[in-house]
């Protein structure tokens, strides 16, 4: 189900979220450079956390988040940055410490660091999992851990986690999956733990193009640019937002797409009257409780064929 909405002239840049200050990490490059400087025009002021790393996670500089410091600052905004790791929990602390000693509190707190090491699952060394895991999911840990225990205090906040369609599997990239399904799961705990104390909590699977995505071996039907995605993420920090009650959700951007993604449920049921035993089993799930078909692994069928039709692969 689509619709498609009209352009009523240019959206106004100033206020959206005036007042606030948030925190993003991953902010030196990609999307979330994109939403730092977005946060900054709309009237926030941004902490803006880099590690400065390769897309493996190597090398790291401090130069990446001062830049976009730079920027923010040379156009008119206000930030602070914190080139910390944020696999770390001192690195999670330390953006937050850093909101509180510039600004004097964290009104949003932006997840959007991470890494790749992609690998099939079968040659996938423990140096390829962890770091993926620790960037992503450890990560997006480190620092709602320590954002959420200031807004719970202050009555507010609102927490956003990033992940991606991969959540749903993937063939080579087992890590990235399993870190951003947990990212969804680890959003909806924060949704319904910090529900009372006013804190929202929601996670975006953006699709745009970045030196991440450049790596994508396939054509991407929708994609779009990080601008794209920091208007979303912008709209979810603002009052707006939090007067529509939106928590505990995943929304994916891709260019001038925006969709919902379904909670997690139960899809059919089969009761016993007697013990399940395997054979009962055997005779009932296949015809009752059945299966619900893997959209990708449809589609990795659907690519298989038109490869060996000589097609170049999309998605
Ligand atoms: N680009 C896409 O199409 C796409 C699709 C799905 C999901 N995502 C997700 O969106 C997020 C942003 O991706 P991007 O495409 O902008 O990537 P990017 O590589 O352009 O930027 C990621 C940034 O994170 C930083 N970073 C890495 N490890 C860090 C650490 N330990 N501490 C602090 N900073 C660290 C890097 O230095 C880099 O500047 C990622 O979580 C990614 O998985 C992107």
């Amino acid at each position: 189900m689509a619709e498609v909405v009209g352009a009523e002239g240019e959206p106004g840049m100033g206020n959206f979220v005036a007042g606030k200050v948030v925190a993003v990490t991953g902010a030196g490059r990609g999307i979330g450079r994109a939403v730092a400087l977005a946060c900054a025009a709309e009237g926030a002021r941004v902490v803006v956390n880099d590690y400065g790393v390769s897309v493996e996670g190597a090398e790291p500089t401090s130069r990446v988040a001062a830049d976009v410091v730079e920027e923010i600052v040379a156009a008119g905004g206000e930030a602070v940055a914190v080139a910390d790791d944020i696999s770390t929990m001192a690195g999670g602390q330390r953006v937050v410490d850093t909101a509180l000693a510039e600004y004097g509190r964290i009104d949003g707190a932006v997840c959007v660091a991470g890494i790749l090491r992609e690998r099939m699952l079968f040659n996938m060394s423990e140096d390829e999992w962890d770091p993926v895991l620790a960037t992503h999911l450890k990560g997006t840990f480190t620092v709602f851990r320590a954002a959420s225990a200031v807004m719970r205090k202050q009555g507010g906040g609102t927490l956003i986690g990033f992940t991606s369609g991969n959540h749903q599997g993937s063939v080579s990239q087992a890590n990235y999956s399993a870190a951003k399904g947990g990212i969804i799961s680890l959003v909806r705990s924060a949704a319904l733990g910090l529900h009372k104390y006013g804190v929202t909590a929601n996670a975006v699977a953006p699709v745009a193009r970045t030196r991440m995505s450049a790596g994508v071996p396939m054509e991407l039907k929708e994609i779009g640019d990080p601008e794209d995605v920091a208007a979303l993420v912008v709209y979810l920090l603002s009052d707006r937002a939090r007067a529509e009650r939106i928590t505990g959700q995943v929304y994916t951007v891709a260019g001038p797409k925006i969709a919902v993604w379904a909670q997690p449920r139960e899809l059919r049921a089969a009761y016993a009257h007697e013990p399940w035993t395997p054979e009962r089993i055997a005779d009932v799930l296949p015809g009752t409780v059945g299966t619900d078909p893997m959209p990708l692994l449809e589609r990795l069928e659907q690519m298989a064929r038109a490869a060996a039709a000589g097609a170049r692969p999309n998605a």
